[in-house]
């Protein structure tokens, strides 16, 4: 069955034009004006946008950590996405035993039966020797072209910075993006011990120990790793400090392949916000800082400095003492109530995935911060090009899958838990005013999301064979 699309204007990553477009199966079939079809739907768009679905290229779904796992799976976290206009999402390979092929085939059998948006994985690599370096190289043909790395979980994923100049060195001959998770886990190692033994428990020292002098430090040490490894291309995921995006700029104007990415969480909030009383929700690692940072990486986005928005959208409930209600069924994972007494023990991590179209249109466009067309550069496109999906994702021409936000910039709404649809007991937005929302969503050519309806399954999403990206 065709589908028409009428009469919206159509917004990429470089223009907006009013034009109707043609869906057939899975794929945009012609994009023109006074488009006609015998026996297409015809959907009006008039006064609406056209945008193409949004790349979330940092999610962690189904992750066993903290003796809990993230609340959304790869079925509730891509229901999550689609209601906020994101069709595709990046999840990462945890490498825990056996060979990265087994820790991929274990993470294949997780999600294949469960997506309900298209997704594709990332590989982290916490262990490094002989062996995983030739395994990498094979890492391509499983459709996984980008690796993580940390500089900082000393003991369980933090790799030496010997090993991470190897992994760099690899991955560049294998046509591979390195990512890096940049704080120093050393310092953050002894501030922790330090504060512990001063009694210092609550949430608001999660973020004193991890300092953002750490995470600028590690960028730098990162970039120059990459340099060194023969300009190996490098993405710093969640950047979240100012100083992290002076290092990016300072690399990319001495020409390293160096692109990076912030997180909605990393422009709003602050280190204050972790000494409410329900101040473990915003824990998360990097921690979220200050009004000086959020103000730099606002700065970073505008100026093109920074590439993409992506969420790390890695849920946990506030009190998973408490059931809630998720499609008819009540649900209770254990969450952030597990460091009431110790913040080590709070799983890190935020909810996101959901959020980060709606809000960043109202807080970036509305507030005049980016153009239509950065928001998309920023959400679908550059995404898609870095991480080998383009233009198959990320992209509204003829042969792309038909992956479409239908966005109403005028729709206005109260957000928070009640509207965003993660699998989690509250939303890091409560209250706030949204205007501008997706109320059509399509998934190569599926109407998954209607007007705050869900249609879509479990398992209707695809994995994605990623190939070599681009340098933005
Ligand atoms: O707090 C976070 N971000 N949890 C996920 C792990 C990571 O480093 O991205
Ligand atoms: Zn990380
Ligand atoms: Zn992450």
């Amino acid at each position: 069955m065709a589908i028409l699309i009428k009469n919206g204007t159509l917004v990429t990553a470089s223009k907006s034009f009013k034009a109707d477009l043609l869906i057939e199966g899975e794929k945009i079939k012609l994009i023109g004006e006074g488009l006609t079809h015998p026996d297409a739907q015809v959907i009006d768009a008039q006064d609406k946008l056209v945008l193409p679905g949004g790349i979330d290229a940092h999610v962690h779904l189904d992750l066993p950590m903290f003796g809990t796992v993230s609340s959304d799976d790869h079925y509730t976290g891509g229901k999550a996405a689609a209601f906020g206009g994101t069709t595709t999402v990046i999840d990462f390979v945890p490498q825990d035993e056996g060979t990265l092929e087994e820790n991929i085939n274990r993470w294949h059998a997780k999600a294949d039966p469960k997506a309900s948006v298209d997704f594709g994985f990332h590989m982290n690599i916490t262990r490094f020797d002989k062996d995983v370096a030739k395994e990498i190289f094979s890492l391509p043909d499983l459709g996984i072209t980008s690796l993580k790395v940390f500089t900082a979980y000393n003991g369980r994923l933090r790799l030496q910075d010997s090993e991470i100049f190897r992994v760099m060195r690899v991955a560049r001959a294998a046509g591979m993006l390195t990512m890096v998770h940049a704080e120093n886990g050393d310092v953050i190692d002894i501030l922790v011990e330090e504060a512990l033994a001063a009694g210092n428990i609550a949430p608001y020292y999660h973020a004193k120990t991890r300092p953002a002098w750490g995470a600028v430090e590690a960028s730098l040490r990162a970039a120059a790793l990459a340099a060194q490894a023969g300009d190996a291309p490098l993405y710093l995921v969640h950047m979240n400090a100012a100083g992290e995006v002076d290092q990016l700029a300072y690399a990319r104007e001495h020409g390293l392949n160096m692109m990076g990415e912030t997180c909605p969480h990393y422009l709003f909030f602050v280190e204050e916000d972790l000494q409410r009383e329900d101040g473990a929700k915003w824990i998360c690692s990097p921690p979220i800082r200050t009004e000086r940072d959020n103000n730099r990486l606002w700065k970073g986005l505008e100026d093109d400095i920074i590439q993409t928005v992506s969420t790390d959208h890695c849920p946990f409930f506030f009190d998973g003492t408490q059931p809630i209600e998720y499609e008819g069924e009540m649900v209770a994972i254990p969450g952030k109530e597990l460091g009431k007494d110790d913040f080590t023990k709070i799983p890190n991590g935020l909810p996101g995935v959901g959020d980060r179209m709606p809000i960043l249109w109202t807080q970036g466009v509305g507030n005049g911060r980016l153009t239509p067309n950065q928001f998309v550069a920023l959400h679908a496109t550059n995404p898609a090009k870095i991480f080998g999906l383009y233009p198959q994702k990320g992209a509204l021409v003829p042969g792309a899958d038909a992956d479409i936000a239908i966005w109403d910039p005028n729709l206005e709404l109260q957000y928070g838990v009640n509207v965003a649809q993660h699998r989690t007991d509250y939303n890091l937005y409560e209250d706030w005013h949204l205007k501008g929302f997706p109320t059509k969503v399509f998934l190569r050519g599926q109407l998954i999301v209607d007007k705050g309806e869900w249609h879509g399954k479990p398992g209707m999403g695809r994995y994605l064979h990623r190939h070599e990206g681009e340098i933005l």
